[in-house]
């Protein structure tokens, strides 16, 4: 502090908005969307049902539901010119870096949803991406495995729809599993929404500077990228094939993640608010379990995950800090069994946080939130007169 302003890194203290959203208990690892149990709406809710409620504040009437599902499907036509903006991109490009740039270029195709003053702009905003933020998704996966692209099918389920355009062969009729269809659904829900994150708050401030939705939505991607954020689902997957690499060594992994001088973390671990169980892990560890037996998927690599969290929960290092399994431990596992390549894992996420990104920039908005423009504490040079180049 200068006694005029205090600085705290990472906002560790600093509440940036009040939001009447998602609510976080930390210590005693509580998660409710609009007041509803986040156990509640996983086991009971469809995300479309979970996407209105965040966004909206109250559950859909069935009538409510179908509307809104109607009103995205409407939108569900990407304009087939964003097909060169992806052509453009090499098949290695990372699948977030084409969907932060993507969903940026449907400004070019949609101006219409920059300004939102009125409800009616609002709703046709949201409506607009998410119809064409799953095609999106899709459409990254097909361009990495090199497969024609495709606009899904109107006749389907939300998430059923998502999953036939990511996975239906050409030549060949999509092969309908409910057990992937439920497990995605619920993997959706539980990345829906989590308050003031490092990607909320990205999509709030940018938003703050009434810059349009599509762009709030693109640098929110960007910074659920990193790999501190939602990219560690995918660094969790490539750590413990490393640990399977090495023999299932896992103490050889723990022993790097406590050594100070060592700036691995073990990926998957840790949380700003939860000093306690990540409530969505619980759901996710479980749905691990069903998901592999009811697909007969037998993956060595859940039962290295099992085992590090049995030593990470038994080890001092760990249990001082309140270090416990987040919910990105677990998900790339059912990720990789339902056949999503481990580059998508953080998309998938980004697609689960869409509605809880939308309902956040929306609050924003119509709690008329001042531009964010925090302060600093300056520690540079003081006055210093100007130097000719001959004199430096
Ligand atoms: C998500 O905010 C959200 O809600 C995010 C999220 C959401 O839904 O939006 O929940 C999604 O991003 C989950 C987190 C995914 N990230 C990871 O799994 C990456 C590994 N975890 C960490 O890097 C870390 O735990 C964070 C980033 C999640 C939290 O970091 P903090 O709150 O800034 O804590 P910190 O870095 O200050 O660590 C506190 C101590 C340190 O040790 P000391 O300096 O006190 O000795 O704990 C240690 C850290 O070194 N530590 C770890 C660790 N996480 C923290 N040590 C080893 N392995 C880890 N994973």
């Amino acid at each position: 502090t200068d006694g005029v302003t205090t600085i705290d890194p990472g906002f560790k203290n600093t509440g940036s908005c009040t939001s009447a959203i998602t609510f976080l208990n930390g210590e005693e690892g509580i998660l409710r969307y609009r007041g509803y149990a986040i156990e509640d709406l996983a086991e009971k809710a469809s995300f479309l049902e979970v996407a209105y409620l965040l966004i909206f504040g109250e559950l859909p009437t069935s009538d409510q539901l179908d509307k809104f599902h109607n009103d995205i499907k409407a939108q569900s036509h990407v304009d087939e010119d964003v097909k060169k903006i992806l052509d453009g991109f090499p098949k290695s490009a990372h699948p977030m870096g084409v969907l932060s740039s993507l969903t940026s270029a449907l400004i070019a195709f949609n101006p219409s949803s920059v300004n939102v003053d009125s409800e009616e702009d609002m709703y046709k905003a949201i409506v607009n991406i998410m119809g064409k933020f799953p095609v999106l998704v899709a459409w990254a996966l097909r361009k990495r495995t090199g497969q024609p692209l495709d606009y899904g099918d109107d006749n389907l389920g939300y998430v059923e729809n998502i999953l036939k355009m990511m996975f239906k062969k050409p030549n060949s009729e999509y092969k309908h599993n409910q057990v992937v269809v439920d497990a995605l659904d619920k993997l959706l829900i539980l990345h829906a929404d989590h308050e003031q994150n490092c990607s909320t708050s990205t999509v709030r401030i940018v938003g703050s500077s009434h810059a349009g939705l599509f762009a709030s939505l693109s640098a929110g991607i960007n910074a659920l990228w990193g790999p501190l954020h939602g990219g560690a689902n995918q660094a969790v997957l490539e750590m413990l094939e490393a640990i399977k690499e090495d023999g299932g060594d896992t103490k050889k992994y723990m022993a790097k993640a406590k050594d100070k001088e060592d700036p691995f973390r073990l990926m998957g671990f840790g949380h700003r608010v939860y000093k306690n169980f990540d409530p969505r892990a619980r759901i996710i560890k479980k749905a691990a379990d069903e998901v592999l037996s009811d697909l007969g998927v037998e993956d060595p690599i859940l039962e290295i995950a099992k085992g590090l969290e049995k030593e990470a929960l038994n080890d001092p290092y760990f249990v001082d800090r309140k270090l416990y399994p987040n919910v990105d431990f677990y998900s790339g596992i059912i990720y990789r069994a339902m056949g999503i390549p481990v580059e998508m894992f953080t998309v998938m996420f980004a697609l689960g946080r869409l509605p809880g990104w939308i309902a956040q920039w929306k609050e924003m908005r119509e709690n008329k939130e001042p531009i964010g423009r925090p302060r600093q504490v300056y520690v540079g040079e003081t006055h210093r007169e100007f130097k000719e180049v001959s004199k430096r």
